[in-house]
């Protein structure tokens, strides 16, 4: 599983956060988080590769340059409040899926709420195994623990709420257009910029655990060239850069929104919302995968199950499950 970020890093980053741009003395920064001088020089030196502005050495102490836009739990705390999603946040430098990881903790007892978050991650997956670009500090890479009180057949319309959840955050922070592609996949003008990818483990009538793995592209200078026609990033379409923390807490507030939304009023609560959001919803032309001949259709609204309801060129209605859409233009 790799290692997951040593707390005292986070403590670290807090003491210089809390100093603001003061010079901190690197003996004081070791007897405080409880480390030799040496290991302060060696996280410093790890923190300024992520692209954390730290100005001196340890012969003169350390200073912040500007908050630094990293995804530690301590960061994170002070804007998230008592949320119950993220009230656990286990945070990577490097690891090779956070699915995989919130998996794993699940197995082991990880309870509901816990949040695994990287700065990049070597093994990213996607939908249909397909991998997912991980830039180091550029992105956004999270997945969420949920133990939901809810029967298998609730998967796919928690997993839009998951998408509602996530274009309500990014809008919300950016303030740009955010579409919905069927089933959660986020654009701007057309091109991707946020994917999520569910993975469970249930009993015969109950959902077990369900990790949502949350992939944000935020500060991208440029995707790589076999992306580059269908995703983007924030930075791209918005031409600045933005707080990949404002973002994920954000993200996570949204997330513990619509999911109590769910639990309270049902599954037509979200597909309201998540038509409303989405211009996939109605009168869009688009082609089908579903494994089989791509086909081209028409979507006619969503069921309250989450199947995305299409009607073939030959009249036929049917309800999509699963699969991959793209719109015709
Ligand atoms: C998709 O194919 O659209 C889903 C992409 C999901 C990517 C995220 S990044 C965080 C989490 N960890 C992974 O390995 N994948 C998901």
């Amino acid at each position: 599983m790799g290692a997951a970020t040593d707390r005292r890093i986070d403590k670290l980053i807090h003491l210089l956060v809390a100093n603001g741009t003061v010079v901190v003395p690197g003996p004081k920064i070791a007897t405080e988080i409880g480390v030799t001088r040496k290991t302060v020089w060696e996280w410093i030196e790890k923190l300024r590769a992520l692209g954390v502005e730290i100005k001196g050495h340890h012969a003169t102490g350390y200073q912040l340059q500007s908050i630094p836009d990293v995804l530690t739990p301590s960061l994170l705390r002070t804007d998230l409040g008592g949320v119950e999603i993220g009230h656990k946040i286990v945070h990577y430098f490097q690891a090779d899926s956070t699915n995989s990881i919130a998996m794993e903790l699940a197995a082991e007892g990880a309870a509901h709420g816990t949040v695994v978050v990287a700065e990049e991650q070597t093994g990213g997956r996607g939908r249909f195994g397909r991998t997912w670009y991980s830039e180091k500090s550029t992105g956004i890479y999270a997945s969420i623990v949920l133990r939901p009180p809810l029967p298998p057949s609730a998967a796919p319309i928690l997993t839009l709420a998951a998408g509602v959840a996530a274009q309500a955050a990014v809008s919300g922070a950016t303030g740009l257009a955010v579409d919905i592609r069927w089933p959660n996949d986020l654009l701007v003008n057309g091109k991707k910029i946020c994917g999520i990818l569910t993975e469970m483990s249930a009993e015969l009538d109950r959902l077990h655990t369900v990790v949502l793995g949350i992939g944000v592209n935020v500060n991208h200078r440029q995707m790589p060239p076999e992306l580059a026609e269908i995703a983007t990033s924030l930075r791209m379409e918005g031409r600045r850069v933005y707080p990949r923390s404002k973002i994920l807490v954000a993200m996570l507030k949204e997330v513990e929104k619509h999911y109590r939304l769910l639990l309270a009023e049902g599954n037509g609560a979200i597909a309201t919302r998540w038509e409303a959001a989405s211009s996939f919803a109605r009168g869009k032309r688009l082609t089908v995968r579903t494994g089989s001949e791509p086909f081209a259709a028409t979507t006619a609204g969503l069921d309250r199950s989450g199947a995305l309801r299409i009607r073939r060129d030959d009249g036929r209605e049917e309800m999509l499950v699963s699969g991959e859409v793209s719109e015709v233009k």
